[in-house]
């Protein structure tokens, strides 16, 4: 029988950043996979900071860069009539508003890019396999068995037709919205699948004329009469600027699911770009649904859902494989650190308890993204009448000299300026914040954020938040407190007059034999923080110290020199690690 640490189900975001960490980790990992190769259609695209801290910690930042659209071709989202026709407003989303960009760059050393899944796959897929994961394509999960000691599970070759087992020590289903391996451990989910129905067209066209003085990865084409529901509302993404797109568009899911066919395809594509002498190269069609779905749990004893399998939701945000990667980053360094024999198993059950928050949290916020249309459809008099003909006449409305036309302006101005909670939601992807056993409070006042929490990303080194970035220099290089933690490896930071922590670090490492490093941030220490920002997002004096997790997050911090550092962190390593 084949035999690994962990099993890893699913080559999709959430698995192949799971196997990549793992083997970065040296945890041995086989990951098995259903079909031949990974995503086929350009799915998530979306890549915000904290997935890009994930890849740059993975050290793939760079690849991917090379793979992005860049940041400052993502921002302009259009709404309009038709890519031809009239604009009837815009946005700037995605960190490239002038404020919001400046918060960006001060949030993170890496920054948010268009990456589609299709490319996003195949570099996590690769550092893992040349890493160490063994991988098995066209390998189906069929089902498993756990016991006290590990897991077997049966898997299917879908070439050969030949079933065989694996035995792991733990297994992490990462298989998708339709999870085998979450229904087999019977994790209770809430909320219902199959609430809209959408068809997805790729296709290849260049639409560089209409497009390329306006730069966006997502155009909103608002055309009465022409889909379900009457308000006809499609989106056209950028795929490739300016030549691949996917087009968006609904379906009555209470109706028998549409036939596509190459044709239709081709003419919903000329519709919403309303130039029908555009030639269109259709790519593939494909249809899913929308859905709203959570875990409370993620795992039984031995086997770990993440992804998808636990949260399931509309693309809305752009949240998805994010969260994914963001679930794999929380849980590989924790499976390390039990499999070593470093952590009490316990350590696993804040997988749970840190990550199914943010899971209900984004499958909520991404579905109540969808109703918060709403107001751009009642500006333009699109919900007053379920005729295609007075729809038109009153999104007309707005260009006349009349009280009307200036209420439903003013409306539209406001009803799209409102939609930043779903494109500029730089608060929602940074300000995740853990509360479990792997955080211990120590003398932390809980994160009191004065600013919209769901907008604006707001530093702080309070025990459960990820730790705030600041560029810190030594011999003419800069590098990000980011890049000088994680890496598989807690960290202590303290600064001048902290020596006396680097003596309970070395009580820490000889009774539990985990590694931790020490950063002495200040003058003539291991990095100088010329600018002083470090010294203004730390939030502890210079003698105090800052534990930070494998996963960039607070464990723990002390204001200052505590009495007695060594017993102050031992207890603090024996609450984390449960021994
Ligand atoms: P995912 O579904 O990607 O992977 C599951 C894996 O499991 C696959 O490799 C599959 O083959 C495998 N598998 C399934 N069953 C198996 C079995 N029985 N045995 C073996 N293997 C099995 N997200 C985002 O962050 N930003 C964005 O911009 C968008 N945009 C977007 C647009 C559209 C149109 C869609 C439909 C979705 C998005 N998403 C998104 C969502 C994103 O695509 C989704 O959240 C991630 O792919 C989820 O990653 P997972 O790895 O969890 O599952």
């Amino acid at each position: 029988m084949l035999e690994t640490d962990v099993l890893i189900v699913g080559s999709g975001p959430a698995g192949s950043t799971t196997a990549a960490l793992l083997s970065s980790y040296g945890i041995d990992n086989i990951l098995v996979t259903k079909y031949r190769w990974l995503a086929d259609t350009p799915r998530a695209h979306i890549t915000n900071q904290r997935t890009m801290e994930v890849l740059r910690d993975l050290g793939l930042e760079e690849q991917a860069m090379l793979q992005a659209t860049p940041n400052n071709l993502m921002g302009n989202t259009v709404f309009c009539t038709s890519l031809a026709g009239e604009e009837l407003g815009r946005l700037r989303g995605w960190g490239t508003d002038p404020l919001s960009h400046a918060r960006h760059r001060m949030a993170s050393p890496t920054e948010m890019v268009d990456l589609p899944q299709t490319y996003l796959e195949p570099i996590l897929f690769g550092a893992a396999c040349a890493r160490g994961t063994r991988a098995r394509l066209s390998t189906e999960y069929i089902d498993l068995v756990e016991d006290e000691s590990g897991v077997t599970a049966t898997v299917r070759d879908r070439m050969t037709d030949q079933t065989y087992q694996i035995r792991a020590k733990y297994l992490v289903g990462a298989d998708g919205g339709r999870s085998k391996v979450a229904e087999d451990i019977g994790l209770p989910m809430q909320g219902k699948m199959g609430v809209d129905g959408s068809i997805n067209i790729v296709f290849k066209a260049d639409l560089s004329k209409y497009v390329a003085h306006r730069p966006s990865v997502l155009y909103w084409v608002l055309q009465p009469g022409s889909n379900v529901g009457g308000i006809g509302m499609g989106l056209v993404r950028m795929v490739r600027p300016w030549n691949e797109w996917l087009i968006v568009w609904g379906y009555d899911i209470n109706a028998e699911p549409p036939q596509i066919t190459e044709d239709f395809a081709r003419g919903v594509a000329h519709s919403l770009i309303g130039d029908d002498t555009v030639p269109v190269e259709i790519v593939s069609m494909s249809l899913w649904t929308v859905n709203h779905m959570y875990a409370d749990r993620y795992s039984s004893r031995r086997v770990f859902c993440m992804g998808d399998a636990v949260h399931r939701h509309p693309p809305s945000n752009g949240l998805g494989s994010n969260t994914s990667i963001q679930d794999a980053f929380n849980l590989a360094w924790k499976l390390a650190l039990v499999l070593r024999g470093q952590a009490a198993p316990s350590l696993l059950e804040t997988f749970t308890q840190e990550r199914a928050p943010i899971g209900k949290q984004i499958v909520d916020r991404a579905n109540q993204s969808i109703g918060e249309f709403g107001p751009i459809f009642e500006s333009l008099g699109l919900l007053e009448t379920s005729e295609p003909v007075a729809m038109v006449a009153n999104m007309d409305a707005r260009k006349r000299d009349t009280a009307e036309g200036s209420r439903r302006r003013k409306a539209l101005r406001e009803a799209i300026a409102f939609k930043r909670y779903e494109f500029d939601a730089h608060g929602v992807e940074m300000n995740q914040h853990y509360q479990s056993q792997a955080v211990v409070a120590g003398d932390a006042t809980p994160s009191n954020f004065s600013e919209d929490r769901e907008l604006i990303y707001q530093a702080t080194t309070v025990p459960g938040a990820r730790l705030p970035h600041a560029w810190i220099e030594r011999d003419g290089k800069s590098v990000s407190t980011l890049d000088v933690t994680g890496h598989g490896q807690f960290t202590l930071i303290t600064g001048i007059g902290g020596d006396a922590w680097k003596g309970a670090v070395d009580a820490v490492r000889e009774r539990f034999g985990v590694d931790v490093r020490v950063v002495g941030i200040g003058p003539d220490l291991d990095w100088e923080d010329h600018f002083g920002d470090w010294a203004r997002a730390r939030h502890i004096e210079d003698n105090g110290a800052i534990v930070v997790r494998p996963d960039h997050f607070v464990a723990w911090r002390s204001q200052d020199l505590a009495l007695e550092p060594e017993p102050a962190l031992l207890a603090v390593f024996s609450a984390m690690l449960g021994r």
